[in-house]
C-alpha cells in the first residue's frame, strides 16, 4: 500500500483549541478520520493525437479498476484545447477508492464488498461506516459509531418553527431541501471544512438528522404531533417510529419492514459520480460548508430523471392502471417521436440488470408476503417489466430495470406517500454524498470545479440605443 498523502486542509489551531463537547464526536483512534488515500493511480501508456502538424503526447491513467482514462489536463494548457463531452459521459473527475461500478457486467461494490453482500449481510449503519471510513467496522467501532449517530438525531428546536413557515402541502424535496441547507445557520461549530474534526461532526450530524427532517415534515404535512427519535431504536426502526407512530398509541416496528427499510438504504447510500452526487462535489469544491453542498446534492436528485424516477414510477403505474393498456405505453416509449418514457428504466451507466434492482425485487416480494398485500400496480409492474425486456427496442438499448422500479412498490405498501419518496433516497444518499465530499476535500489534485464551453453566440457587436432598436432580425443586420 502506498503512504497516504496528508490532507490538503490541515486543522486550523483555532478550532484545535476549543473545548470538544462530550461524545460529539469520538475521539478514539479508530473513529478518528481517515484520510482518503487516492494514490492508486499508474501510467499505464500513453496516447498520440495530432493536430494543426503538431503531435500531442496525453498520458493514458489506470486506476485499480475500470476504464481507461486519458488525462486530457495538458490539452488546454499547451495546445489550446477543450474537450466537448454534454453529460460528462466520457469524463472522469475524480479519483475515488470509495465505490466501482462495472455497467456492462452490472456489477457494483462499495469498497471492493459487492453490493449484494452489503443488502443480505450488513445493514445501513456498517454501509455508512464503510463509505466513511474506508472498511467495515469491528464491533467496538460499530457500537460507537451508532451511540455517536444517536446521540445526534434530535433537531434544533428552532428548526420546528422553520418547517412551520411552509404550505402543509409542499412537496417534501422543497422541505428538506430549505431544512438541510438551513442546519448551517444552526450549527455554527461544524462549518469550517478546513478543520477534519468539524468536517465529522457535521458529517455525523447530517447522517444523523436526515430521518428526523424526512419524518417530521411528513407529521407537519399530515397535521400530526412531531414524534421525536428514540435512541434505543436502530437507524431503520426510529425513522419507521418517526414516521409512523403517534403519541397515544404502542407503535412496535415491524422487524420486516425495519429490514426492508434498512436494505432500501443500503442500496441508495451512494453510487459513484451520479448527478447528485456531482453536484456535491462541485459545490464542495468552492469551499461551501456541508449542510450548504448536501442542500444542493438534495436538489439535483429531485428531478424525475435521477431520484424522483421512483416517485414518477408510481405515477406510470397509475397512470397505466391496467396490464391490458400495457402494449399502448410501450408503443409510445418507443415513438421517436414522443418525449414518453418508461419510468424506472434504463440507466446512464448500467447496460446490464441493475444489481440493485435484484436485492429491491427480492425485497418487494418479502415486504407485500409480510403486509398480506396483493397490490395490483404490482401485477401491472411485473408485466411491464416481462413484455420490456422481450420487446426488441429494449433490448437493443440495454434499457432494464433500475433501482427505481421496485422501490416505489414497496414504499407504498409500507404506507410512505409517493411524495416522500425521493425523499427517502436522499436520506440514504446522504453517506455517499458525505463520503464523497469529504474525499473531494482530503484530496490534493482537486480543485474548484469550471467546466468550460463551446461558444455557438454572437460576434462581437455595437451597442444600438433602445430608440434605434427594431426586431431581434433587424439587430442582426445592424
Ligand atoms: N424509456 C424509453 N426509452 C428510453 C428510456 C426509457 N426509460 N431510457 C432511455 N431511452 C432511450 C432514449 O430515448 C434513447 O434513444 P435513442 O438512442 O433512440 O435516442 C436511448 O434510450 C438512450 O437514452 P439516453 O437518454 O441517451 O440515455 P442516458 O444515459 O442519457 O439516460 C436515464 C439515462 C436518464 C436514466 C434514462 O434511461 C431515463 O430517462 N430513464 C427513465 C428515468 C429513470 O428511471 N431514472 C432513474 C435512473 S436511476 C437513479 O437515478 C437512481
Amino acid at each position: 500500500m502506498a503512504q497516504k498523502k496528508p490532507a490538503k486542509k490541515p486543522a486550523s489551531k483555532a478550532t484545535k483549541k476549543s473545548p470538544a463537547k462530550p461524545k460529539i464526536v469520538p475521539k478514539s483512534k479508530s473513529m478518528a478520520a481517515p484520510l482518503a488515500d487516492l494514490s492508486h493511480v499508474e501510467v499505464e501508456g500513453s496516447a498520440k493525437l495530432t493536430y494543426k502538424g503538431k503531435e500531442i503526447d496525453l498520458k493514458v491513467l489506470h486506476g485499480t479498476e475500470g476504464h481507461s482514462t486519458l488525462d486530457i489536463r495538458p490539452l488546454l494548457p499547451q495546445f489550446g484545447l477543450l474537450t466537448y463531452d454534454p453529460g460528462f459521459g466520457s469524463t472522469a473527475n475524480c479519483r475515488s477508492a470509495i465505490t466501482f461500478i462495472d455497467g456492462d457486467e452490472g456489477i457494483l461494490r462499495h469498497r471492493g464488498y459487492d453490493i449484494a453482500d452489503l443488502a443480505e449481510r450488513g445493514d445501513f449503519m456498517e454501509v455508512c461506516y464503510l463509505l466513511l471510513h474506508g472498511e467495515l467496522p469491528t464491533p467496538q467501532e460499530k457500537a460507537e459509531f451508532e451511540q455517536t449517530v444517536c446521540y445526534h438525531t434530535m433537531l434544533h428546536e428552532q428548526v420546528y418553527p422553520m418547517m412551520e413557515g411552509y404550505r402543509r402541502d409542499a412537496h417534501p424535496m422543497a422541505v428538506m431541501v430549505g431544512i438541510v441547507g438551513g442546519l448551517s445557520a444552526f450549527y455554527h461549530d461544524s462549518l469550517d471544512i478546513s478543520d477534519p474534526e468539524q468536517r465529522m461532526l457535521s458529517s455525523y450530524r447530517l447522517i444523523a438528522k436526515m430521518p428526523t427532517i424526512a419524518a417530521m415534515s411528513h407529521k407537519y404535512s399530515i397535521g400530526q404531533p412531531y414524534v421525536y427519535p428514540q435512541n434505543h431504536l436502530k437507524y431503520a426502526e426510529n425513522f419507521l417510529h418517526m414516521t409512523f407512530s403517534v403519541p397515544s398509541e404502542p407503535y412496535i416496528v415491524n422487524p420486516v419492514l425495519a429490514k426492508a427499510m434498512d436494505r432500501i438504504m443500503i442500496l441508495h447510500a451512494d453510487h459513484e459520480q451520479n448527478a447528485s452526487t456531482s453536484t456535491v462535489r462541485l459545490a464542495g469544491s468552492s469551499g461551501a460548508n456541508t449542510y450548504a453542498c448536501i442542500a444542493a446534492g438534495i436538489a439535483t436528485l429531485w428531478g424525475p430523471l435521477h431520484g424522483g424516477a421512483n416517485e414518477a414510477v408510481l405515477q406510470m403505474l397509475a397512470e397505466i392502471g391496467s396490464v391490458k393498456n400495457i402494449p399502448n405505453i410501450i408503443r409510445r416509449a418507443k415513438d421517436k417521436n414522443d418525449n414518453y418514457r418508461l419510468m424506472g428504466f434504463g440507466h446512464r451507466v448500467y447496460k446490464n440488470y441493475d444489481p440493485r434492482a435484484q436485492v429491491m425485487k427480492k425485497t418487494c416480494e418479502e415486504v407485500l408476503r409480510e403486509l398480506g398485500i396483493n397490490d395490483p400496480m404490482l401485477d401491472v409492474a411485473m408485466e411491464l417489466e416481462h413484455i420490456a425486456l422481450s420487446d426488441p427496442y429494449f433490448i437493443e438499448k440495454k434499457l432494464y430495470p433500475n433501482v427505481d422500479f421496485y422501490s416505489g412498490i414497496i414504499l407504498r405498501a409500507m404506507g410512505f406517500p409517493t411524495k416522500m419518496f425521493t425523499m427517502l433516497f436522499a436520506v440514504a444518499r446522504t453517506a455517499g454524498w458525505i463520503a464523497q465530499w469529504k474525499e473531494m476535500i482530503e484530496d490534493s489534485e482537486q480543485r474548484i470545479g469550471r467546466p468550460r464551453q463551446i461558444y455557438v453566440g454572437e460576434n462581437k457587436r455595437k451597442y444600438v440605443p433602445i430608440s434605434q432598436r427594431g426586431s431581434a432580425a433587424k439587430l442582426r443586420a445592424v
